[in-house]
């Protein structure tokens, strides 16, 4: 995710920004870059790639100043390059910018700005805060801030500078964070802690929809319509490792905290008017390449690969259209059947996973269709399928994927709402229903990630065995499969899924007194089949775990626990599911002091064979 770095003081800001940055490399970004009020005017250094190389690249010539911004950029809108990263400036080189966020309605301020004479020079979404700023800027670097934010739909946290005021950063945040830093004579800027953390632990929390105006001296907060906020100092206790982990002793539980902000983020601009309707326009798909998809061939690796399995479930559902997945590794030497008017989807977190490359290059040798999911704008697969939907989870850092999936299953929904109505196949009723469900996940994960002391207790019972089954139908049992490998992945416990049916064709030989069975029961369809399987675990003396919709068939009579889930629509309900049991892995590896982040024998990104 991107990190955000200001300084004001008496001090040189180079190496302060500089060394803030560094602070925040954890995060994930493809380019750095700085902006400096100096004597001789704002100067704007930026770079691909790491900080090192703006480093080399500014060499000597350090630009003089005591207030500037600084900000590592992890591409969304515009690949990876020197023109992308921040800052932006306006026309004039008079207003430097850096944004974290998601500027959603970019396009039509950027168009309107084009039309009031504003040159843009970038592809990013965050250039036209800049050319706002500028626009609306008289005398009063606040007022023109103030103007440009309202002016914006999406999420930001922003600074800005100017030539005519120099003696002051203005920032505000709506939806992605921020945070100054109070010194002595000095104050700081930052996406988080860790950037200022060994200068000062004294901090204002920025709240949404409020703006601050900080200069060496004074800090000022103010609310969306100019009030004065009085605002309380927190002090911040974490230690700077802790602080990197947003205060969580884990990336991966971060990461599973996050998702609700990353499945936001993933719906910015996509699902319009709270979910009634929806817009791929990123795609530019004719509603005529729509119609002509007969059929859809899923292919990825790992986590991505269950995303797959639902998004199979999901599509033939709604659009009766067959749909195959396969492993990227399986895919690429079997002589898939494909058909012209087959569609093929990479899936990919990082978009750098071999065999998935692989798998895309043959589909596209065969000259069809290559439509990716990934998370990584610019990376291989980004660059080399014809069509991209990106997720935007942000950087990813624990090996086990969490937040990554979640984003890839809302994807998958959102093409397939999309696909449905540009098809004829979803009507405008049946389109809204399904969005504004698709809308709320997010508020339903958040309510679910509030109840980690249940999903202590159950992990407690799963920590001591050896062996786990993961059970459920349908759609459930991809969910199954993505449970049992996070389980496995992390806590090292042998963890086999099963479809429930298939159960007494193997698996129940293995039931033993005692043994855990997470049974997944969300599929209205199959409820009552899916109780059967129960009964036939518990007749055996599994200990049955069961996730069940809220209010479905009384489970508690018939199991040993139930984890309720809010209700969704059963299609959508892998996004509910699947969150207890990424916190359940976690728990679990915990409580066997396993290595959570970085699990043996395994890597984040497997770029060979
Ligand atoms: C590795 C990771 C998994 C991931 C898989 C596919 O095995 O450990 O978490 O699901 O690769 O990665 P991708 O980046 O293509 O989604």
């Amino acid at each position: 995710m991107c990190g955000i770095v200001g300084y004001i003081g008496p001090r040189e800001a180079y190496p302060i920004l500089i060394e803030g940055l560094k602070k925040l490399e954890y995060r994930g970004y493809d380019s750095a870059g700085v902006a400096m009020l100096s004597p001789a005017g704002l100067k704007v250094e930026k770079a691909k790639g790491e900080i090192a190389v703006l480093e080399t690249r500014v060499g000597n010539n350090v630009p003089p100043g005591s207030t500037g911004i600084g900000h590592t950029r992890w591409a969304t809108h515009g690949a990876p390059s020197d023109i992308n990263a921040h800052p932006h400036c306006g026309c004039s080189q008079e207003f430097a910018v850096v944004h974290n966020g998601i500027i959603e309605n970019y396009l039509s301020l950027r168009q309107w700005l084009q039309e009031e004479g504003h040159r843009f020079s970038s592809e990013t979404d965050t250039e036209v805060l800049a050319h706002l700023v500028e626009h609306y800027f008289t005398d009063d670097l606040l007022q023109a801030v103030s103007q440009a934010v309202k002016q914006v739909e999406g999420s930001f946290a922003m600074v800005a500078i100017c030539e005519q005021e120099r003696d002051k950063l203005v920032c505000a945040r709506k939806d992605s964070p921020l945070v100054i830093g109070l010194g002595e004579g000095e104050n700081y800027i930052a996406s988080d802690v860790p950037a200022f953390l060994n200068r000062t632990r004294r901090i204002y929390i920025l709240e949404d929809g409020e703006l601050a105006v900080v200069t060496a001296s004074v800090v000022q907060v103010f609310s969306a319509n100019g009030r004065l906020v009085q605002k309380e100092i927190n002090e911040v206790t974490w230690e700077a490792g802790e602080a990197e982990k947003g205060g969580y002793p884990h990336f991966m539980l971060k990461e599973i905290m996050e998702q609700p902000r990353a499945l936001r983020d993933t719906t910015r601009g996509r699902l319009i008017n709270e979910g009634r309707d929806i817009n791929l326009a990123e795609l530019a798909l004719t509603p005529e390449q729509c119609r002509n998809i007969e059929r859809i061939f899923i292919v990825a690796c790992g986590t991505a690969y269950h995303a797959g399995l639902v998004g199979k479930y999901a599509m033939e559902k709604i659009l009766r259209l067959p749909v195959e997945v396969d492993l990227a590794s399986e895919f690429r030497y079997r002589d898939p059947l494909l058909d012209p008017n087959t569609l093929v989807l990479v899936i990919s977190q990082s978009g750098e996973t071999a065999d998935t490359l692989a798998a895309l290059r043959l589909a596209r040798e065969r000259g069809n269709p290559v439509l990716a999911i990934t998370n990584v704008v610019g990376s291989s697969v980004a660059r080399e399928a014809e069509k991209v939907l990106y997720t935007w989870a942000g950087p990813e850092i624990a090996v086990a994927s969490t937040k990554a999936y979640l984003t890839q299953l809302l994807s998958l929904y959102m093409l397939t709402l999309y696909l449905g109505k540009q098809r004829g196949i979803l009507d405008g009723q049946s389109l809204a229903e399904m969005g504004t469900a698709l809308y709320r996940l997010p508020s339903q994960v958040e309510s679910i990630l509030g109840r980690e002391a249940e999903l202590r207790e159950i992990s407690d019972y799963l920590a001591p065995w050896e062996s786990v089954f993961f059970v459920g139908r349908n759609v459930d049992y991809a969910v199954a499969m993505e449970g049992a490998l996070k389980l496995k992945e992390i806590s090292y416990i042998h963890a086999e899924a099963y479809a429930s049916g298939e159960l007494k064709h193997g698996t129940l030989a293995l039931i033993v007194d005692g043994i855990p069975v997470i049974a997944l029961a969300t599929q209205g369809a199959v409820l009552d089949k899916s109780l059967s399987n129960i009964k036939e675990i518990k007749a055996r003396c599994g200990h049955v775990i069961c996730f069940a919709r809220e209010g479905e068939i009384n489970f508690a009579r018939e199991v040993d626990r139930v984890f309720s889930l809010p209700a969704a629509p059963d299609i959508f309900m892998p996004i509910l599911s699947v969150v207890p049991l990424q916190l359940l892995a976690y728990y679990t590896a915990v409580a066997r002091a396993c290595p959570v982040d970085k699990p043996r024998n395994l890597a984040k990104s497997v770029t060979v064979e």
